[in-house]
């Protein structure tokens, strides 16, 4: 891969104001609630997460989930395996999943699968990026951030490789560089 840095594709202000917008729709989607679970989906989500869930204004719980990823490739088996379920107890609760990205949609749906499984009261979803022309399966994306073409993005928690994690803003990198 280059080394070269990612070229601005979302800048760190126009994610940090779309997360703001975010956040006061969930605080007034959920007033009232007071078992809201944020679940962040590892590794990818940990920056939108901490960001997202700083912002909200009403009482909340953090987890964490891990799932297997492509690993290095670019390219979606389809195949998604639990590495970490949550910890604490879902039953009951009101579940947010948060995602980084969702691109063929198969990881959303599956863990979309294992929240219910926890028996909760109502599982809904968080996505800072999707991948509108890559859905391969149906999955219902409550609260979105951006819409982006089909190419391959770094940063705000998203990589290519483990890199590129920490940059503020989002970034395209072509793989085959
Ligand atoms: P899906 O199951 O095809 O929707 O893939 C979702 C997962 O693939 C995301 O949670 C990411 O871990 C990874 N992924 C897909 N596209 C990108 C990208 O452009 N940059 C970084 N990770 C990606
Ligand atoms: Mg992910």
């Amino acid at each position: 891969m280059n080394d070269a840095t990612p070229e601005v594709l979302i800048s760190e202000d126009d994610i940090q104001s779309r997360v703001a917008e975010l956040a006061a729709q969930i605080s007034s989607d959920y007033e009232g609630c007071s078992d809201l679970v944020m679940v962040g989906v590892l590794k990818g989500s940990f920056i939108f997460l901490a960001d997202l869930s700083r912002r909200l204004e009403i009482p909340r719980t953090i987890e964490f989930i891990a799932v297997s990823s492509y690993g290095n490739k670019a390219l979606s088996s389809g195949a998604v395996r639990l590495v970490m379920d949550v910890r604490g107890d879902l039953d009951g609760k009101h579940v947010l999943i948060v995602e980084d990205i969702v691109d063929t949609g198969h990881t959303l749906k599956y863990l979309i699968g294992i929240m219910k499984s926890h028996r909760p009261a109502s599982v809904k979803t968080a996505a800072l990026v999707r991948k509108a022309d890559r859905a391969e399966v149906d999955v219902t994306i409550d609260y979105l951030g951006f819409d982006i073409g089909d190419e391959w993005v770094v940063g705000y928690g998203l990589d290519f490789a483990e890199q590129n994690r920490t940059l503020p803003y989002i970034g395209v990198i072509k793989p085959d560089d």
